[in-house]
């Protein structure tokens, strides 16, 4: 039977950069034997224009039901004005699939260390992945809106700590066996049980692998001055977002980075880090690279297609050696003919 995938473009670059991943996911399905449903479906900005809300029933029900969920980008400044967000539709969808494992992998390649802005002795050997909590934290917490006072409530439990550290420790085991916590430990509550809980769960099961804990300012300040020395970064929601942009751009663009939020009942959802980017929207110059490798990151999560993925995987890094780019990593390709290109590197 056909896997069932949601294609969910979004708003902004969005559209551009999906159109990108299905090219690739049907050349290489097609390479591969593997066989993939695709149906679109409306999301954040657009869904609020066609139907008052960013994540219509018709789309949560399709989601639900599908194998994977593969996103584009979603917002811009069109619903920054009032009334119902974009971002919002984003958060109740997470919150339905239970994702609340986010891996946002940063990998410098080999011989491709000057697409990154930072010298390439500093950046040499930088293979980190990041698992960003996804689903609790400040994002879910309780709200108060208003004009004299407004608040966000940070709440972890227990159990939601243990789950995403065992993720990362499970997949540190995989990699180079070295987890690197990151928290405000010396001013938060929810930190501290934070660092309780991650160094329990190492001591409990996971004494192979090596953790150590870092304050989220130093780890911005480390994550640039020595960012070969990681391996897992484990954070919590906030941070992760926030440390993750920046970790991208050690690879040389916000527009190569990928992401697969894992859940314990859905094959996952799969989108770029970057948002809708609507300073270069609608102009086919978007790099589609973080959503390819997010296509490739489908494959291997939620159909368990590695083989597969690995070729998209190659068929990038093939390209980016070749100097086959968008501009924003000094390369002439547009949006679509990169995407191209990736397909013609497909081996079968
Ligand atoms: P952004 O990631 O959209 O853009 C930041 C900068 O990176 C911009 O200069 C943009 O041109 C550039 N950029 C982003 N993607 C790129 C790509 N593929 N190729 C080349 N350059 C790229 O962040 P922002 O401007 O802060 O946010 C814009 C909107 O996107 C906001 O409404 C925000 O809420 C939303 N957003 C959505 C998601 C998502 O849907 N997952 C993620 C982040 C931000
Ligand atoms: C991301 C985005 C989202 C987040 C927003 C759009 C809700 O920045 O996926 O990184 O903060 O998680
Ligand atoms: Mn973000």
């Amino acid at each position: 039977m056909a896997h069932r995938i949601v294609l969910l473009p979004g708003d902004g670059v969005g559209p551009e950069v999906t159109d990108a991943a299905r090219l690739v996911l049907e050349k290489t399905s097609t390479a591969h034997d593997i066989a993939l449903d695709f149906e679109e479906h409306d999301f954040g900005g657009c869904a609020i224009d066609a139907h008052g809300d960013p994540f219509p029933e018709t789309t949560a029900a399709a989601c639900g039901q599908a194998d994977a969920v593969f996103l584009g980008a979603v917002g811009g400044p069109k619903w920054d004005r009032g009334g119902p967000r974009p971002e919002a539709g984003l958060l109740a969808l997470r919150a339905a699939l239970g994702t609340f494992a986010n891996l946002r992998p940063i990998t410098v390649f080999e011989g491709l260390e000057h697409l990154s802005p930072l010298r390439a002795e500093r950046v040499r050997g930088v293979d980190l992945l990041i698992m960003r909590e996804l689903t609790g934290g400040i994002y879910f917490g309780e709200k108060v809106e208003g004009n004299e006072l407004a608040s966000d409530l940070c709440a972890y439990s227990r159990g939601e700590v243990e789950r995403i550290a065992r993720m990362a420790f499970e997949a540190a085991r995989l990699r180079d066996g070295r987890v690197t916590s990151v928290d405000k430990a010396n001013v938060l509550a929810s930190s501290r049980l934070w660092r309780k809980v991650v160094q329990d769960v190492r001591d409990a099961d996971y004494p192979d692998v090596a953790l150590d804990h870092v304050l989220v300012d130093a780890m911005a300040m480390k994550l640039i001055d020595a960012p070969a020395r990681f391996d897992v970064v484990l954070t919590e929601n906030m941070f992760g977002d926030i440390l993750s942009d920046e970790a991208s751009v050690l690879a040389g663009s916000i527009g190569l980075a990928p992401s697969a939020s894992l859940s314990e009942t859905h094959g996952g959802l799969f989108e770029p880090i970057h948002g809708s980017a609507p300073d270069i929207a609608g102009k086919d110059i978007a790099n589609p690279v973080g959503a390819i490798l997010s296509a490739a990151m489908l494959l291997r999560h939620a159909l368990g297609e590695d083989a597969a993925a690995r070729a998209i995987e190659n068929a990038v890094s093939r390209c980016l050696q070749a100097g086959e780019t968008t501009r924003d990593i000094g390369g002439t390709h547009g949006c679509r003919s990169f995407a191209e290109a990736i397909v013609a590197n497909i081996d079968a």
